[in-house]
């Protein structure tokens, strides 16, 4: 018998973790015969709400849930863990500017970083999914100074299934045939989704749609597509955030096929002339846990010019954020 993993899921309360936990309990993360025991983290006025989750969760009767901890102490939530989904986050309300949200979660990102940095297993692998998901992950990394940068990661592979998926349709294909796009950046309408290195059925995409859908229908559906979701829907998407936050980690685990790359915010190294120290999208390969940014793709103007405007945007949200970055 295996011994059981650890993992915490932050935001356990809300709509993410309303799928993300019930795939987990499923074995779709780590296998259908990986024990695992799950460190459920809420905020105080949300862990009644949360113990009708977790009754839930008992009520699948997983055989691999060998375990739930439930807190609003961060403290007990990422003790000894492997894995960390940071999830929870307060979402922007109508009288929000952008940079009162960056303020409000910043504040959370930096208390779980600490938290993390005392408490969870040396070699945890940490995915910031609440928003602004990039600079969250920037503010918990630099409150960890015992941990690593490559502990941490943010997502963006919602935004490459969203591309991967556009791209399919486009071409009239499965998604299985399509590969290697890449999005670069923030995960926001910033981020650049990019198919000049994507291949359809091995042949080029861009020698299969012209270059007017990809500037002006492709790239602007990805960057707004969660705008788009919450426009339909009255909520921001979640089964699809747990499906790419599944997804995300499982790579990080598994890691990536012969030939193929995943999109994964990571910290910059300096790859393709961003700045080094920003949490920026990038297309990688994974191999035994070790994330590797792809190197030597060609980077024409136009290309060039969407990296540097995303990269903008990350400067801005880090200065605007600075006083919480040790
Ligand atoms: P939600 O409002 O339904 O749930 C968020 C939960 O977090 C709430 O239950 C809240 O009580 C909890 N929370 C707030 N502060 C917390 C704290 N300090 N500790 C623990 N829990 C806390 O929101 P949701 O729809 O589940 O989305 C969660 C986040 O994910 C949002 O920031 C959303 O914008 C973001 N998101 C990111 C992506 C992505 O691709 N990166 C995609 C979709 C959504
Ligand atoms: C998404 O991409 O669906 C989320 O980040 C929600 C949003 O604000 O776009």
């Amino acid at each position: 018998m295996k011994q059981p993993i650890h993992i915490a899921v932050t935001g356990a309360a809300g709509q993410i973790s309303y799928s993300l936990l019930f795939r987990l309990a499923a074995g779709d993360f780590l296998g259908k015969d990986q024990p695992i025991i799950l460190h459920l983290l809420e905020i105080s006025p949300a862990l009644p709400a949360l113990q009708g989750v977790v009754m839930e969760l008992q009520d699948c009767a997983s055989p691999i849930l060998h375990g739930v901890i439930i807190t609003d102490d961060p403290k007990i939530a990422f003790k000894d863990v492997d894995y960390a989904f940071l999830v929870g986050a307060r979402p922007r309300s109508a009288d929000m500017e952008r940079k009162d949200l960056l303020q409000v979660n910043a504040a959370i990102f930096s208390v779980q970083g600490k938290a993390l940095n005392e408490v969870a297993n040396r070699t945890v692998k940490v995915l910031v999914v609440g928003n602004p998901a990039n600079t969250n992950a920037l503010i918990a990394l630099s409150n960890a100074p015992d941990l690593k940068p490559e502990n941490f990661s943010c997502m963006t592979r919602l935004d490459h299934n969203r591309a991967l998926s556009q791209l399919a349709e486009k071409c009239d294909v499965l998604v299985t045939e399509v590969k290697n796009v890449i999005i670069w950046g923030n995960h926001s309408g910033t981020q650049y989704p990019d198919i000049q290195h994507a291949k359809v059925k091995d042949q080029g995409a861009l020698s299969l749609v012209d270059h007017n859908w990809f500037e002006n229908t492709f790239i602007p559906t990805v960057q707004q597509r969660g705008a788009t979701v919450i426009k339909a829907r009255g909520l921001s998407s979640a089964a699809s955030a747990a499906n790419a936050a599944v997804d995300h980690m499982r790579s990080w685990v598994v890691g990536t096929s012969e030939g193929e790359w995943v999109s994964m915010g990571i910290y910059s190294d300096g790859s393709y002339g961003i700045e080094p120290g920003l949490m920026y999208s990038y297309p990688v390969t994974i191999s035994n846990g070790k994330v590797s940014i792809v190197q030597g793709l060609d980077i024409n103007d136009f290309s060039r010019q969407k990296m540097q405007l995303t990269e903008t945007e990350l400067k801005e949200e880090r200065s605007a954020i600075k006083h919480l970055l040790s």
